[in-house]
């Protein structure tokens, strides 16, 4: 008895000495099956900023221990927060590709006096789960609000609208159609597809029916957009001339190459593209290319992971590498930095970012590669969602 005792004050001096030294992340994401390369691109960001800022703040030295959510699964994301705090003794949870993984976490953050900074996952409302999270990539709302403008000025007034049915896609239809309908437009029609949807004939059907002039559609990065955009093409509705528009999602970089001509043309509006023309992200690029390995797989997930770790950073800065996540969190409200995607600054009432939204179009390269080419800047966007909320 009086053994065990001695055994486990002796754990907890030696893990009370590793805390000092060694300040440990979780990062979830999905780093094997179909969506792995979003996961790698996590992983590419935050190598990225740590080659680029060193693996040590003040004293303390930062240690990343990843854990792998390969699908959208809720009840895996928390039992594995839960081991990443109690086991590991992380002071930071990270990442989080899909929405339902981080709404899992949100309800753990207060007891567990940890900070959730969010790299990816982009329904509006995760936020406001908790005033412990933070989110360093986009909404839906924010990316999705300013090509119902750019849809209407094309001259294309009737749409249809399809998107997958879960928190993002709900968001990124409510977002098209305010927008869309405060300008004229009009939806003819609003399909949720399962997110397992991978045959998508059956949707390319019923767009050519609705008699739309266009189509407006969100999907999560992945598989899935590839095979959503390929299938818009290998149906005919491009040559029928239906026109697409859609947040950046379905036009990652990573994509490019396999959609090809399918892609060339496309409009969409997002916070990041790999081509973002600034010092910063020539850096940046630079380094995440050299930490993914090949240059062309690299995606709007890098950028969320690096801002990320940049706003992790600066909390353990404020906190000195003690364990206070409400301190951290007051930290970030209202900095401000150039990120490789532009100016952004963490919102101090939603702690979301308020960043620009830019215009893209998928243009050809002179040495014949793809890319979304920046052609108009919707500046220091804040979420309309949180306003749509209330
Ligand atoms: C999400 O689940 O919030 C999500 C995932 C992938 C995206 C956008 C949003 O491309």
């Amino acid at each position: 008895m009086k053994r065990t005792i001695l055994a486990a004050l002796a754990a907890l001096a030696m893990s009370g000495a590793a805390c000092a030294d060694t300040i440990k992340i979780g990062v979830i994401g999905p780093f094997s099956g179909p969506f792995a390369l979003q996961g790698k691109n996590f992983k590419a960001g935050i190598d990225a900023y740590m080659a680029m800022n060193g693996s040590k703040v003040g004293d303390d030295d930062i240690e990343v221990i990843y854990r792998d959510v390969p699908q959208p699964d809720p009840a895996q994301s928390k039992a594995l927060a839960q081991e990443l705090v109690v086991k590991e003794g992380v002071q930071y949870l990270a990442g989080f590709y899909f929405t339902p993984d981080a709404m899992a976490v949100t309800p753990l953050l207060e007891q567990a006096n940890v900070p959730l900074v969010i790299m990816n996952a982009a329904t509006s409302a995760i936020v406001t789960k908790s005033p412990l999270a933070v989110r360093t990539s986009f909404t839906l709302w924010q990316t999705s609000t300013p090509i119902a403008k750019v849809t209407k000025d094309a001259g294309v007034s009737k749409i249809i609208s399809v998107v997958s049915d879960y928190g993002p896609g709900v968001d990124a239809e409510n977002a098209f159609k305010q927008g869309f309908e405060a300008v004229g437009g009009e939806i003819v029609e609003a399909i949720r597809m399962p997110l397992s949807t991978n045959d998508f004939s059956p949707i390319m059907q019923r767009i050519k029916d609705s008699g739309a002039e266009g189509v407006f559609a969100f999907l999560p990065s992945g598989p899935t957009t590839l095979g959503f955009v390929k299938a818009f093409n290998e149906n005919g509705l491009k040559d029928a001339g239906i026109k697409f528009f859609a947040p950046g999602d379905l036009t990652q970089e990573s994509d490019l190459p396999a959609l090809g001509e399918a892609a060339l043309g496309i409009r969409t509006t997002f916070h990041y593209a790999v081509s973002h023309d600034s010092p910063e992200n020539k850096a940046f690029v630079e380094a995440a290319a050299k930490a993914i390995g090949n240059p062309a797989e690299l995606s709007f997930p890098a950028v969320g992971a690096y801002d990320g770790m940049h706003v992790i950073y600066k909390m353990i800065e404020a906190t000195g590498g003690e364990q206070d996540a409400a301190k951290a969190v007051d930290a970030v409200k209202g900095l401000s930095w150039t990120s490789p995607r532009g100016p952004v600054s963490i919102d101090p009432e939603s702690r979301h970012i308020t960043q620009n939204i830019y215009l893209r179009e998928v243009a050809k390269a002179d040495d014949g590669t793809y890319y979304n080419k920046e052609i108009q800047t919707f500046e220091k966007q804040g979420d309309p969602g949180l306003a749509a909320l209330k």
